[in-house]
């Protein structure tokens, strides 16, 4: 964000060698190294430990991670590549405390999810609990059916957490009297991660406070011995309107009309630095940046994007998209998503839809030919970036290496830090990366045109109802089946 240093920087490179050397995937593969991608993570993990802990939208970790690529894009690369920052603004929320007291006064330890509402202060909301039904198939309480016949007025509802948007249990809950909602995580312990809200439903919800299992099974247990359990909830927090940006950096070499994009999200949750989530997509496309950029004679241009806001709802990439005219989106030609893609347990999961053409196998053909097994997954979880393009019918692809136990025990965490990475699958995953983008970088075979079936989702002020958009999307392949529930960035549920 420092664009004045431009003119100055000029002047001293003006002499500087111009690269002439033709682009090759070989060579990009060949540049990509362990240590560097180390070390941006390092920079990004060290970022975060003199901002609060964080890189998240709103929060000073943020700027600062703006900082560092846009230091790079443009500060080192600016005689190869042009830089420009998007600003958008969005709603920004934090828990200033959480806290539920149990039965006979003691705390319980409890979580609160992003654009979690703020009780009544400073007393919070003291009431009796409501037991309700279980549905581990398709989710407890976020279908209207499944409230028919309760009457949570005047109570904290005890609802089971899973499967489901925790946002629609807590809508369907308020619709029904209760005054908030403890929810009772599905699994054992205390190692659970964030889910989000999501702002588009600021104004809908109720409180709630997420428990552990043990607790919840414990409150059941007596609630069903017919004794009157009541508990204490408290919230506080602030909500307003705060600016962040996608950075965007492109090659000045190629056909501004042929682009081919790569996106990783550069915010992390409150909760932590988000060194593999998504540092590690970070990382990757600064190093093939830092590589590509010392290449001239591809015919098609390379556009990196480092978007804002994803742990918010996809904001920043659903900013762009939105803001892209059909022209503009005719000339993107491909995109990848990569985000997660270093889980410390790795799987290496490529994921696609009907039109993403050559682009996984080009993925694919890579890593199998380092000895790793690839699964495939799609897009229906409707969890990264790529929801925009997808919605556009640009063709995408994207690698990941799966959130939450096993693969990433440290999503949405404090410790998904410098430790939380696997650097073989790091390293792999970005040079399979590399090689894909080189190869359409110099030839568009096997590339489908852009889908037209899909909706036109463009205009100046459509964010919101892309949000609904593609919640049905995900919704909907639900129901086809479609997806491996263990494997993705379950971040609303
Ligand atoms: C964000 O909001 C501020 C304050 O209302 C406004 O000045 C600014 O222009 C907005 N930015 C964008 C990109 O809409």
């Amino acid at each position: 964000m420092k664009f004045t240093q431009k003119v100055a920087a000029a002047a001293l490179f003006a002499s500087g060698a111009i690269a002439t050397d033709p682009l090759t995937a070989d060579k990009v593969e060949a540049d990509i190294k362990t240590d560097e991608l180390q070390r941006v993570l390092w920079n990004l993990n060290h970022i975060a430990d003199r901002n609060g802990g964080n890189r998240a939208f709103g929060e000073p970790g943020y700027k600062a991670s703006v900082d560092f690529v846009v230091e790079r894009a443009q500060g080192r690369f600016w005689p190869e590549m042009d830089t420009w920052v998007q600003p958008f603004n969005h709603t920004y929320d934090k828990t200033l405390e959480i806290s539920v007291t149990g039965p006979e006064g003691e705390d319980v330890f409890v979580i609160s999810p992003q654009y979690n509402p703020a009780t009544p202060l400073p007393g919070g909301i003291t009431a009796s609990l409501i037991n309700t039904p279980v549905d581990d198939a398709t989710g407890s309480m976020c279908l209207p059916e499944q409230w028919e016949g309760i009457d949570a007025t005047g109570k904290l509802a005890l609802v089971k957490r899973g499967i489901c948007g925790v946002a629609e249990k807590l809508k369907l809950a308020r619709a029904h009297g209760a005054l908030g909602v403890i929810l009772y995580n599905q699994d054992p312990g205390t190692n659970y991660a964030t889910p989000t809200l999501q702002a588009e439903n600021i104004g809908q919800l109720i409180p709630v406070g997420i428990i552990p299992l043990e607790v919840g099974t414990a409150w059941i247990a007596r609630l069903n011995a017919g004794e009157d359990v009541v508990v204490k909830l408290l919230v506080d927090a602030v909500s307003d309107t705060r600016e962040t940006w996608n950075v965007i950096s492109e090659t000045k070499e190629g056909d501004p009309n042929n682009v081919i994009m790569l996106g990783a999200h550069l915010d992390s949750v409150q909760q932590g630095p988000g060194v593999n989530d998504d540092g590690s997509g970070t990382a990757a496309l600064l190093e093939i940046m830092g590589s590509v950029k010392n290449y001239k004679g591809f015919p098609h241009k390379i556009r990196f994007a480092w978007w804002g806001a994803e742990e918010s709802g996809l904001v920043g990439s659903l900013y762009y998209t939105s803001q892209l005219s059909e022209a503009e989106a005719n000339k993107i030609k491909y995109y990848f998503n990569y985000d997660m893609i270093g889980s410390i347990n790795p799987i290496f999961e490529i994921e696609s839809y009907e039109n993403s053409g050559i682009g996984p196998q080009l993925l694919e053909d890579y890593l199998v030919s380092k000895g790793k097994t690839v699964e495939h997954g799609g897009f229906g979880d409707g969890n990264s970036d790529y929801v925009g393009f997808v919605e556009l019918g640009i063709p995408t692809a994207a690698l990941f290496t799966g959130a939450g136990e096993p693969w990433d025990p440290c999503y949405h965490q404090e410790c998904d830090t410098i430790d939380n990475i696997d650097y073989d699958a790091l390293t792999v995953n970005t040079k399979a990366a590399a090689r894909a983008l080189v190869t359409l970088a110099h030839s568009l075979e096997g590339v489908p045109t852009r889908a037209t079936t899909t909706p036109n989702l463009r205009g100046r002020s459509k964010i919101a109802s892309q949000f609904k958009r593609w919640k049905r999307l995900a919704e909907e392949s639900h129901g086809h089946g479609k997806m491996c529930s263990h494997k993705e960035k379950k971040s609303t549920v």
